[in-house]
């Protein structure tokens, strides 16, 4: 019997990959431009960590970990996000010490134990981004820009920015009070979720997608009516940053978030493009989660981008160019062996190059050259080996001309660079 993989558990192989790739290098090149650094991190941790960090009362934490038992350590948990485990290697690594201000980026696997759908999976990619250290609501504004840009490279321009404040621990509490209070009266109403939340997480009713749920929660006032001085203050520059670079943004007062740790500024990045699950990135400020970890307080704001999601619009939108530079066909026993050492020179020019080391008749080889979308082949056989030189075949216009064995390397490049 064979063995397959598990429900929610994907493998991500060619042709699909090569978008992940390109999707990928499009978000590091934008880091590295704002002076962001990687950073690799465990996919396990601690369980307090993600307890502690994103909530007791939220639906990751209660339902969607991965938890298990570990013999020495207690209970160990399969990351469900990054945040959390960036903020710890702040705390433990003292980065504060050295410059409290850090912009950092990760790109990586997480676990949610959730209903598998489209768009929705238990082994799933992220692409995050945190800041540590900078208050200012420029800092809010830049992310905002990083990821308008980014969804523009990549090639989805379909998408909705939200924006909500949910403001600190001197506001917010005001907020719940008079949120509690009205739909405490309307508990009957509710969703059988939101009955619970009510105590829980008043915070989370307001994003209930269930119909009855979303009526009573529209006649809540809206948290920013809420905001106290400072709060207000950050959330306008913040909208006013947005306005000046031409970024649209969506207000919306029943944006909250599946994780406990945000104060301040909430965004999320929308589309149509995937049905129910709509979100392709989303992120804010936590400013006081570095000091509830055990840190020094320290302002913070990040974002994560679902990797899976961003994929799977790009691969209706647009197909990859996986073609190939150069397919080295080569005859027979010896000149497989030059074959070889064409197909090294090439590689380490960084040349898409590649080559089979099998026994095949012209006729096989040249369809598998086609199959691969080879741009052009070089042809060795024994006659070639006795000239010392190679056939250049370009596949498009079928031209093709002979090459000295020690100019290949260069010709062929030049040939290539041309093209390109
Ligand atoms: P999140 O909203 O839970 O935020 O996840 C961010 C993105 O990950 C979502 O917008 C979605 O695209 C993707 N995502 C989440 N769950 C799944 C899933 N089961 N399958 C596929 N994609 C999924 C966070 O995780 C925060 N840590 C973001 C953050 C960083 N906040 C501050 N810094």
């Amino acid at each position: 019997m064979t063995i397959n993989s598990i429900r929610g558990f994907r493998d991500i192989a060619p042709p699909d990959i090569f978008i992940w790739e390109a999707v990928e290098e499009e978000a590091i090149k934008l880091f590295k431009s704002f002076s962001f650094k990687p950073i690799y991190l465990p996919i396990i941790e601690n369980t307090e960590l993600f307890t502690r960090s994103i909530g007791d009362v939220t639906d990751i934490v209660e339902k969607e970990m991965y938890t298990f038992p570990d013999v020495r350590k207690g209970s160990l948990s399969l990351r469900p996000e990054a945040t959390a485990s960036v903020v710890r290697y702040y705390i433990q690594k003292k980065l504060f010490a050295s410059d409290p201000i850090q912009k950092l980026y990760t790109i990586g696997p997480m676990f949610r134990r959730e209903r598998p759908q489209k768009g929705r999976f238990r082994q799933f990619y992220q692409i995050n981004a945190e800041v540590f250290g900078i208050e200012s609501p420029y800092m809010d504004a830049l992310l905002i820009f990083i990821l308008n840009k980014f969804f523009k490279r990549v090639g989805i321009e379909n998408i909705k920015t939200k924006i909500n404040s949910l403001g600190c621990a001197n506001c917010r509490p005001k907020f719940n009070k008079t949120l509690f209070d009205y739909i405490k009266n309307q508990r009957d109403n509710l969703c059988g979720d939101c009955k619970k939340r009510v105590e829980q997480n008043p915070l989370r009713v307001l994003d209930c997608k269930n119909e009855d749920c979303r009526k009573i929660v529209s006649k809540v006032p809206s948290i920013i009516d809420f905001l106290c001085e400072e709060c207000k203050i950050h959330y306008e520059e913040f909208k006013n940053n947005l306005i000046d670079q031409n970024i649209e943004f969506i207000e919306d007062k029943n944006l909250v978030r599946g994780l406990d740790y945000y104060t301040k500024t909430i965004f999320e990045i929308q589309t149509e493009e995937l049905g129910a699950q709509n979100s392709i990135a989303g992120g804010g400020r936590y400013d006081a989660l570095i000091e509830m970890l055990g840190g020094k307080k320290t302002p913070a704001i990040g974002f994560a981008i679902g990797l899976d999601r961003v994929c799977e619009i790009i691969s209706t939108l647009k197909k990859v160019d996986e073609a190939i530079d150069v397919y080295i066909i080569a005859l027979d026993r010896e000149s497989r062996k030059k074959g070889y050492d064409f197909f090294l020179q090439l590689g380490s020019k960084n040349i898409k190059v590649d080559i089979d080391f099998e026994e095949k008749s012209l006729k096989s080889f040249m369809k598998k050259a086609n199959k691969l979308n080879a741009k052009n082949v070089l042809i060795i056989g024994e006659e070639e080996l006795k000239e010392k030189k190679v056939i250049l075949r370009d596949m498009n216009s079928k031209e093709q001309f002979k090459i000295d064995f020690d100019e290949v390397a260069y010709k062929v490049e030049q040939k290539i660079c041309k093209k390109k």
